[in-house]
């Protein structure tokens, strides 16, 4: 089979052809033909994603990327078996121009169509670059969602722990706006931090040792907060205070991550039906999302993984943040199990990945029960 993905959610112009399969046992094999990705660049200067200039960017950028996507591919219109489309979740007039770019190349070339969830494309990047098979628990962090989910099949998927407030992502980014270090933030920090010491700043573990394994980020950006105006309050923050925030910002993240992880991956190895799928091997763990790049984060995992006796597959850095290749490949997987759309699909700005998990998030200061 052979894909274009085509990506629009945020403020990432992107699109990529991807061929491969999926065996009858669900082996995924798959190959990047091309991957062409346009990070806009002018919502720097707002400390944030301005939706109505990232959905006008998307218009001026999407022909000549999916363009370059097929040129670098070397094929035709002509030679797809289907285009798939992030139809949701994401910012709503994205969303809107990719839906039309893909209808318009499914018309013109009589292709068939495929909506495929952003996060769904997230969720799948480790089949695509490593041929992971099912199931596996995921830890899934990006800007606009923090969560752990047990993927136990296409379309299966169900969470375990979800933030009650802030995405990480979010929180890094909250974090750099805050000691002045620009957008976007993550990378920022995790630079920052390089020449910090982890141990100066005490900072919470929100949610440590509680269940279910949920997460809460907000409380841990506020007391950043107060503790760089203690500093401020002094004298004004040096590089080496801001160096010691981020680390010290980061290593609260790690704890929260390992604690976290390991309750959840408990919780997964357990459910019924999982230890006969894996025939004797553990389950692994898979982090994919924007954050999953952070080299900090990566190594926590890692660690954990090795702690619980399994191993962690991590997505490739190049397939970390939002890119169409993972839109690409999640269409093949639909493609391959026969779902296709028709000219009526429609963007969806909600789009959870398990449907009967209600959502945390807003529901006031004193989240769930846990
Ligand atoms: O997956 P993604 O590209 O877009 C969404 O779907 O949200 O994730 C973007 C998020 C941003 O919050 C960005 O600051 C964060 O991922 N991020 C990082 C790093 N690189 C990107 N966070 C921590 N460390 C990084 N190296
Ligand atoms: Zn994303």
């Amino acid at each position: 089979m052979r894909i274009l993905g085509i990506e629009t959610s945020c403020d990432e112009t992107a699109a990529s052809v991807v061929t491969g399969t999926v065996d009858a046992d669900g082996t995924p094999h798959g190959i990047i033909a091309s991957n062409i990705v346009l990070s806009q660049k002018d919502h720097a200067a707002f400390g944030g994603v301005v939706p109505e200039i990232a959905a006008r960017a998307h218009v001026e950028a999407l022909d000549q990327i999916i363009q370059a996507a097929m040129t670098k591919a070397e094929c035709d219109f002509t030679d797809l078996d289907a285009i798939a489309v992030t139809a949701g979740p994401g910012l709503i007039g994205g969303l809107i121009v990719g839906l039309m770019g893909a209808k318009a190349v499914s018309i013109a070339h009589d292709v068939p169509l495929i909506g495929v969830s952003h996060l769904e494309g997230h969720a799948l990047t480790v089949r695509l670059s490593d041929g992971l098979s099912f199931p596996y628990l995921l830890l899934l962090v990006s800007g606009g969602h923090t969560q752990m989910l047990l993927v136990s099949g296409l379309g299966k998927y169900q969470r375990l722990g979800t933030t009650i407030d802030d995405a990480l992502g979010e929180a890094f980014d909250k974090t750099a706006k805050l000691l002045g270090l620009g957008y976007p933030g993550g990378p920022a920090v995790e630079r920052a931090a390089l020449l910090g010491d982890k141990n100066r700043i005490p900072l919470p573990r929100p949610l440590y040792g509680k269940m279910p394994p949920n997460f809460s980020f907000s409380g841990l950006k506020t007391a950043l907060r107060q503790e760089a105006q203690k500093l401020a309050d002094i004298s004004p923050l040096t590089e080496q205070d801001v160096a010691d925030l981020c680390a010290s910002f980061q290593n609260a993240v790690s704890d929260v991550l390992d604690d976290r992880v390991s309750r959840a991956w408990k919780l997964a190895a357990d459910m019924s039906g999982i230890e006969d799928m894996l025939a004797g091997k553990p389950l692994p763990i898979v982090v994919a999302g924007g954050v999953a790049a952070n080299k900090t984060i990566r190594a926590q995992l890692q660690t954990t993984a090795e702690k619980l006796g399994t191993n962690l597959v991590a997505a490739p850095m190049a397939l970390c943040g939002d890119n169409a290749a993972m839109i690409a490949w999640a269409g093949l997987e639909h493609f391959n199990a026969g779902h296709i759309d028709d000219l009526s699909l429609a963007p969806r700005p909600r789009w959870p990945l398990d449907k009967d998990a209600q959502p945390l998030v807003g529901r006031g200061k004193a989240g769930p029960k846990v």
